[in-house]
């Protein structure tokens, strides 16, 4: 974790929010290639769960809502965390997260360590609107979900979708964590990436589409490179479930803190949909119903979090990050094998350019070949492309790969369909 933690501040992945002022607990920003590689996680759960698909559409709904959503939704009274408290040093843990609590335990080594009753606390963050008191008492939505159900009914009347159909969204989320920790694996302020997915009220059907859900997700992060021993399905006990699930699986990843959950996937019944009052009329049969959903929620956050942890190799010479072409932040470095070479440059410089229309790709002319590779591997770019002396004779290139370090020569005109032919892997 040390060594992840170090490379994301070093080469401008994750820094600390507001670093300069000492820091704020739980909160996080990206650098240029954080920023990059976030994006491309999110553009490719989009294609996956939007576009490539007929029955699912897209929304983009308000970050703070009418505070009754959330009376309605139950997450006013139910939306807790049960913490206990060291009485040695008065460090609060959740109740229910027995590697914590064992950690802690070994932390205070030969005392023996006694905790208090557990506590519920709610995870809600307020804020206060307008400018007059009393002010209105809102709050930052604690999951970006409850914005898809109350608009439940605006996508069904402005589009023709029929159930079963999806809603999906990406967008901020914000909860007041006691224990925020692991770099951005719990924060404050972080991004999910949902799916809910309206069904008829049926049992055997709705269990179907479960399980589909947990295994099309599990699927996604294996296809973007994860490793499928490090992956594992685990299902909720009762006393683990959030308040809205009838029955959850997590998507668990195996990190160097303990098994994770990198994604919720959620059987909410009519929970929300009843709660807010909202039907669904069948325009075949005419029939009324409250439909179900099954969810699936993914943090943005903990994907490049893990996407990072899983990708980190080190060999005798190098380090490198062995992340899958479609998220790595650039696809291509391309360089003149010296600097103060005009030709070289020149025609390094009109490859970059050509494929800076088609993709996300660097330059880089600083130091010897070795220093440029060592930099891009640590980074994660799948190819270096070298402009020598030949390339100007041949019009070829040498183009390195990141994973295996072997060089193959390409014609210049042939390289935008090479990278897309990596990209489609
Ligand atoms: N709408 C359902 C929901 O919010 P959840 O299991 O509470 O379910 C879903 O959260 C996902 O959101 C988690 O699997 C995780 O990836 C991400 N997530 C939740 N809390 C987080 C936090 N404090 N920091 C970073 N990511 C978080």
């Amino acid at each position: 974790m040390e060594k992840i933690t170090s490379l994301a501040k070093r080469r401008g992945f994750i820094f600390q929010s507001s670093e300069i002022y000492g820091g704020i607990q739980g909160f996080w920003d990206y650098g240029p290639l954080g920023t990059e590689l976030k994006r491309n996680i999110k553009a490719e759960w989009w294609k996956s769960m939007v576009y490539g698909r007929e029955d699912v559409v897209g929304i983009d709904a308000s970050i703070i809502m009418n505070p009754e959503v959330w009376k309605a939704s139950g997450h006013l009274e139910a939306f807790t965390d049960p913490l206990v408290e060291c009485k040695i040093c008065h460090q609060r843990i959740r109740a229910d997260n027995e590697e914590e609590i064992s950690g802690h335990e070994k932390s205070h080594k030969d005392k023996k360590v006694e905790w208090t009753e557990a506590k519920s606390f709610n995870l809600m963050t307020e804020v206060f609107l307008g400018v007059t008191e009393p002010k209105l008492k809102a709050y930052l939505r604690g999951e970006i979900t409850q914005g898809v159900f109350v608009n439940f009914s605006n996508v069904v009347s402005s589009n023709r979708v029929k159930i079963p159909f999806g809603i999906a969204q990406i967008g901020k989320a914000f909860r007041n964590e006691i224990t925020p920790g692991n770099l951005t694996f719990r924060s404050r302020e972080f991004e999910q990436m949902e799916l809910e997915y309206f069904v008829k009220p049926e049992d055997a059907e709705s269990k179907k589409t479960f399980e589909y859900f947990k295994n099309l997700r599990m699927d996604w992060y294996t296809g973007l490179g994860i490793n499928k021993d490090k992956l594992r399905f685990h299902d909720h006990a009762d006393d683990e479930r959030a308040h809205y699930a009838k029955y959850a699986t997590d998507i668990q990843y195996d990190a160097p803190f303990g098994w994770s959950e990198f994604e919720g996937i959620h059987h909410r019944g009519d929970w929300d949909l009843g709660r807010h009052k909202l039907t669904y009329k069948d325009p075949d049969t005419n029939e009324n119903f409250t439909p179900w959903v099954i969810e699936t929620s993914g943090g943005v956050d903990r994907a490049a979090l893990f996407f990072l942890i899983d990708s980190y190799k080190e060999d005798e010479k190098r380090i490198y990050l062995a992340l899958h072409p479609k998220i790595a932040p650039y696809k291509a470095a391309i360089f003149p094998l010296l600097a103060n070479k005009p030709d070289l440059v020149e025609k390094a410089r009109k490859i970059y350019e050509n494929l800076k229309k088609s993709f996300v790709v660097t330059f880089d002319d600083r130091g010897n070949i070795g220093k440029r590779y060592f930099a891009q591997d640590e980074i994660g770019t799948p190819y270096c492309i070298t402009v020598d002396f030949q390339s100007l004779e041949d019009n070829m290139v040498t183009v390195r790969d990141r994973d295996t370090a072997t060089q193959a020569r390409i014609g210049i005109d042939k390289l935008e369909g090479y990278i897309n032919s990596k990209l489609e892997q």
